[in-house]
């Protein structure tokens, strides 16, 4: 086996009213440096990376081993060296990036030859909904809708032209707790004002209608005004962006970090002047990734998705 490199991106999802269905690609990255060993060994590089007991309680490790044995494979021991830029627990699709590395671990290490579809379907399995691993996957913008039978349909979109802008907390926020506030039903006509936002939204930022976009982002139903209380400074933060002339800012997946869509060129200046108002916070203009999930041997790529 030759050494090769998996690297995933970070995501963000929901977009506002988008819930557990649209995914954004977000340029940090989860990256597995993987070579050939005579035992099992993994290594991490990044002090973004939470501690491990040993190799076989390893997340991305348990993920790729379940994918092997749903295919009837063993994992061959190797070396995993593993770096990241995805701050945990922050909204930023940290756990999606470590499911999408695990199955393409397997993926390569066994030979699964597996389709994007048959990656999509496992890690939408293992995260609960779609919309993370199918950006983590894909890149760019995606919309996803599970069908009958729990098939995952999607649409890949790449043509946003705005910035992006972070806003991350110091603090974690987990998503199951972050979920456990979000009613178990909606009236009918609740639910069908909340998804005609969402259809709007779509319809605007695809049309690149980014003040209609912004202002469709911002009303969600599905999910904001429940999770609100959770996101520090969640008022502050939509006030000042605004203020500043952004088009809209939405929590970012299940929060805490708050994403902001700027104006396309003037991110950077904008994330300088936010950081100036909420200095314990780490605000910056960040890339969207509009390739997803890398593979690539040496200094060659062998594969995307
Ligand atoms: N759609 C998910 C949520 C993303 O909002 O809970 C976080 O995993």
């Amino acid at each position: 086996m030759n050494g090769f490199t998996i690297s995933v991106p970070a995501s963000s999802a929901n977009i506002g009213p988008g819930f557990d269905s649209l995914g954004l690609s977000l340029g940090l990255y989860l990256t597995l440096s993987v070579e050939k060993h005579s035992h099992w060994e993994i290594q991490h590089q990044s002090l973004l990376l939470p501690d491990f007991e040993s190799y076989d309680k390893h997340f991305i490790y348990q993920i790729a081993k379940e994918t092997a044995h749903h295919y009837g494979k063993q994992l061959p021991p190797c070396k995993v060296t593993i770096d990241s830029s995805i701050p945990l627990a922050r909204g930023l699709g940290s756990s999606a990036s470590a499911v999408i590395a695990g199955i393409e671990l397997a993926n390569q290490l066994c030979r699964l030859q597996l389709s994007l579809l048959d990656k999509l379907m496992l890690a939408t399995e293992k995260e609960g909904h779609p919309d993370n691993v199918a950006a983590s996957l894909v890149g760019g913008l995606v919309v996803t809708a599970s069908t009958a039978n729990d098939k995952i349909n999607y649409y890949k979109w790449n043509s946003l032209n705005i910035d992006i802008i972070t806003v991350i907390p110091d603090t974690e926020l987990k998503t199951e707790a972050s979920r456990s506030v979000l009613p178990e039903h909606f009236t009918r006509k609740y639910a069908a004002s909340a998804s005609s936002i969402c259809n709007l939204f779509i319809v605007a930022l695809t049309s690149h209608d980014y003040h209609l976009a912004g202002e469709m982002m911002e009303n969600d139903l599905f999910h904001e005004p429940f999770r609100a209380t959770l996101i520090p400074k969640y008022t502050e933060i939509k006030k000042a962006a605004r203020s500043l002339g952004n088009y809209g800012t939405v929590i970012s997946g299940a929060g805490p970090t708050m994403l902001v869509f700027a104006p396309k060129g003037k991110g950077q200046s904008i994330a300088g002047e936010l950081q100036g108002q909420f200095s314990s916070y780490n605000i910056c203009q960040v890339n969207i990734d509009t390739q997803g999930m890398k593979v690539t041997s040496g200094k060659e790529e062998v594969a995307e998705n």
